[in-house]
């Protein structure tokens, strides 16, 4: 197993253009289901960050971004099994259209805690949620985002948003550590 970040080699799974292209799909795609309806975006920090940018630049309905920090894996390569909120202050979301936007969702317990959290603080208009990854095999709650970017196998990837123990999240493809 990689423990340090000179011992990690990096074996390109998902391309930079193919980031690019399934993106811009599926910001259109989102879009044109708001019909332009205003929408608040929730990006899931740290990991969400670059997903965000690149999928609100398809969107043409009035919308507003918020930040919330969510952390599960801490330096591991696997999930602690526990979410840990680090900042989810968050503005009345009644009656708004919310979309949560996540890097990757593999157990569901982060998608869960957020889903329950919102349903049990907010009465939405709509609530979605969006994961540029879906990493199914590694599901223990039962959630399915509404839109995902790609399926990904068991194992542990890095680049675009994600990171290892804080680095490699500048990486503009997703590799997976070997
Ligand atoms: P879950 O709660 O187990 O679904 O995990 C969700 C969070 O774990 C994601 O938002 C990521 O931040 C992190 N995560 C899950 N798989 C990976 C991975 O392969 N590489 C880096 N981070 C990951
Ligand atoms: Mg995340």
């Amino acid at each position: 197993m990689v423990t340090k970040l000179e011992d990690l080699k990096l074996n390109k799974l998902i391309s930079e253009e193919e980031l690019q292209t399934r993106i811009k799909e599926l910001g259109c795609e989102i879009d044109k289901y708001y019909n332009g309806e205003e929408v608040t975006v929730i990006c899931v920090l740290k990991g969400s960050v670059m997903f965000m940018v690149d999928l609100v630049k398809n969107f043409t309905m009035p919308m507003k971004m918020e930040f919330i920090r969510l952390s599960s894996y801490g330096s591991n390569m696997t999930s602690s099994g526990k979410v840990n909120a680090v900042d989810i202050s968050l503005p009345d979301l009644n009656d708004k259209n919310v979309l949560i936007i996540e890097d990757i969702v593999d157990t569901g317990l982060t998608a869960k805690f957020l889903l329950d959290f919102i349903a049990l603080n907010f009465r939405t208009k709509s609530t979605k949620f969006c994961s540029l990854l879906d990493k199914k095999c590694k599901r223990q709650v039962d959630v399915k985002p509404d839109y995902y970017g790609f399926d990904v196998d068991d194992v542990f990837l890095v680049g675009y948003g994600l990171d290892f123990d804080g680095y490699c999240r500048n990486i503009p493809y997703i590799g997976n550590a070997v």
